[in-house]
């Protein structure tokens, strides 16, 4: 009886839990392809969003923790992270992921969040290498000191 109690418990919390830890979303560029571009929408979604903890230009406690390499000022920036990135703040098929920004200030809505899960994949492409940097991605120049290095 205890046990079948203790069972329940669990069950019951895992069913709770779900959304609690970051996850990939699954999204995949559609067939079709997307209108969501670098410039009319990853852009103003992390400057609304994410730049204020995650940029080049931020150090020290100016970051507010944010971790080191993950600047989303630049295209390339995102790109180099993109699976944190779903994981922390897409949404898709598989899941919904809304841990960041985690600060309670400006957050996306779940429809911007499953439009990020488009954007990824599509600007990534679909040639089999999903890790792939895309051909066009910004090119390296002063304005992207960290894209020469690699
Ligand atoms: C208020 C500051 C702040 C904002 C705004 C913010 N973040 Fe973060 N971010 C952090 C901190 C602090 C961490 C490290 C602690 C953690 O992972 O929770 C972090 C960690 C991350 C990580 C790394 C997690 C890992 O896997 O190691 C990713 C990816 C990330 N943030 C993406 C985003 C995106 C995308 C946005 C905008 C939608 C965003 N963050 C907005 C502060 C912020």
């Amino acid at each position: 009886m205890r046990f079948t109690l203790f069972a329940a418990a669990i069950a019951g919390l895992c069913a709770c839990s779900s959304g609690d830890v970051p996850t990939p979303t699954g999204a995949t560029c559609p067939p079709e392809g997307t209108t969501l571009t670098y410039d009319n929408f990853a852009k103003p979604f992390m400057e609304a969003y994410c730049t204020r903890c995650h940029a080049s230009t931020l150090h020290g406690a100016d970051r507010h923790g944010a971790p080191f390499a993950h600047d989303f000022d630049t295209e390339v920036g995102i790109l180099n992270v993109h699976e944190h990135v779903d994981e922390q703040s897409a949404a898709g098929p598989d899941a919904i992921n809304r841990f960041m920004p985690h600060d309670g200030m400006a957050a996306p809505t779940d429809e911007e969040r499953f439009e990020l899960g488009i954007w990824i994949p599509c600007r990534l492409g679909t040639f089999g290498r999903p890790d792939a940097r895309p051909v066009d991605a910004a090119t390296p120049d002063a304005a992207t000191p960290d894209a020469a290095v690699q």
